[in-house]
């Protein structure tokens, strides 16, 4: 069964690498994406939106924009993390090419009903007619149809409108989001930064009903953008470079690619022409970069010993096989510079991608049901999500929390989705790859 998905994010370093996970993920159908004011405002976060499905060859899936400012407060932007475009680069200004393209008219909360509603009807025939042949609450175990993925990356604004304008929809769809902390936040002291910029939506979202997933600070703090992360991500000579993905035959949302990164496949037989010296000597550069990086201990220790974020990304180069690989670890390198300057991570976290994680495979997150509470009125902590962990409130659970997740196996999902993208991207055209 393909799971359909609708993106409400602020773009934003990690929320681009989750939009491409979910578009490039086989099984995930990607419905479209809204946007939120957040990490930029709302005009540069649809901009970067635009930017990013076409920077991965999804420029048929709309963008829409959502609300520009939360709903009873001041806008918290985000420029310390994500530069003056919500998606700068370590050379300073926007990384991506501008998308030609303009957002879906109307208002995204309409859009996005109308999607998730249409969605939900599909799943509903397809259950139905599984019924009919016998197939779900027997032999499956199916029993109820399964639901449209919401997955929030961003403030939760959208979000509490969609529920408060069609509260049907929360019988129809599935929500995850990244956000909260059951202890320390990053943009206050108990808070992160989605639940903090808008609170009241928040606690509409956790008081609704809807079932819903919460990938809090603890588990996404463990996902580390490591430089042997950043290695793999340039995908020279590694099992995920391209050449294991079929360029322009590589399919994704929904039907399986030509070509998948599954490390149990046997390797590629070796070619029998010997290469040119321009290219052996380009590959030794390529491992010998590559095999640095991996020695590394970390992206703060490269940039230290290397003269800076703009030094590092000259090297990295050397190690990626396409100009959109490269474009991938700058991504994470303007990340890794902004983590380090302000929260002093060695590494940088990779938050929303976590979220999208947890819809493609959930059993690689160990989760406990319980009560969430979001703080709306105290001067000191409004945001707070309120995580009775002991099972000590009278009130019944709301949320899934996610308290961990399988690292390794997290990138090797974001791995394959990269290499997928890279087989497609227009970012590689008229380049060699190496
Ligand atoms: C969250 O805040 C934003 O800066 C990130 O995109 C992520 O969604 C982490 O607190
Ligand atoms: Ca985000």
């Amino acid at each position: 069964m393909t799971i359909p998905v609708w993106l409400d994010c602020d773009p934003g370093h990690d929320d681009a690498t989750a939009i491409l996970l979910a578009g490039h993920t086989p099984g995930l159908r990607l419905l479209g994406v809204s946007t939120i004011g957040g990490n930029q405002t709302l005009a540069k976060v649809t901009k970067n939106a635009l930017d990013v499905l076409d920077a991965i060859g999804l420029s048929h899936i709309d963008v829409v924009a959502g609300q520009p400012r939360p709903l009873m407060r001041s806008p918290m932007l985000c420029p310390e993390i994500h530069g003056d475009s919500g998606l700068d680069g370590p050379a300073g200004g926007r990384l991506l090419p501008r998308s030609g393209r303009q957002p879906r008219p109307g208002k995204a909360v309409n859009v996005m009903f109308e999607a998730i509603a249409a969605a939900h009807a599909e799943l509903a025939k397809e259950h139905e007619a599984r019924a009919a042949g016998g197939e779900c609450g027997g032999g499956t175990g199916e029993a109820e149809c399964p639901r449209v993925r919401l997955v929030c990356t961003g403030a939760l604004t959208n979000a509490a409108l969609l529920l408060a304008l069609y509260p049907e929809a929360a019988q129809w769809v599935e929500l995850v989001l990244m956000g909260g902390a059951m202890g320390v936040g990053n943009t206050g002291p108990v808070m992160e930064f989605n639940i903090q910029t808008d609170p009241e939506a928040a606690n509409m979202v956790f008081e609704s009903g809807v079932p819903l997933t919460m990938v809090p600070l603890e588990v996404t703090h463990t996902v580390l953008a490591t430089p042997g992360v950043l290695a793999d991500i340039g995908g020279a000579g590694s099992s995920t470079s391209d050449s294991s993905i079929t360029s322009g035959k590589g399919t994704c949302n929904g039907t399986s690619p030509q070509g998948t990164t599954d490390p149990a496949a046997p390797a590629a037989a070796p070619s029998s022409s010997s290469p040119d010296p321009a290219s052996a000597a380009a590959a030794a550069t390529a491992a010998t970069a590559t095999a640095s990086l991996r020695g590394a201990a970390s992206t703060a220790a490269l940039a230290a010993a290397g003269g800076g974020a703009a030094a590092v990304a000259a090297a990295l180069a050397a190690t990626a096989s396409s100009p959109f690989r490269h474009a991938i670890q700058e991504l994470l390198l303007f990340f890794a510079d902004t983590y380090k300057r302000v929260f002093k991570f060695d590494d940088p976290p990779l938050h929303d991608p976590v979220a999208v994680a947890y819809v493609i495979a959930p059993q690689l997150f160990e989760c406990r049901r319980m009560r969430v509470d979001v703080e709306t009125c105290s001067p000191l902590s409004a945001g707070q999500t309120v995580c009775d962990m002991w099972g000590q409130s009278p009130l019944p659970a709301n949320a899934n929390v996610a308290l961990s997740v399988d690292v390794p196996a997290f990138w090797q999902l974001l791995l394959q989705a990269v290499a997928r993208a890279d087989a497609v991207s227009p970012l590689n055209r008229g380049h060699e790859r190496l």
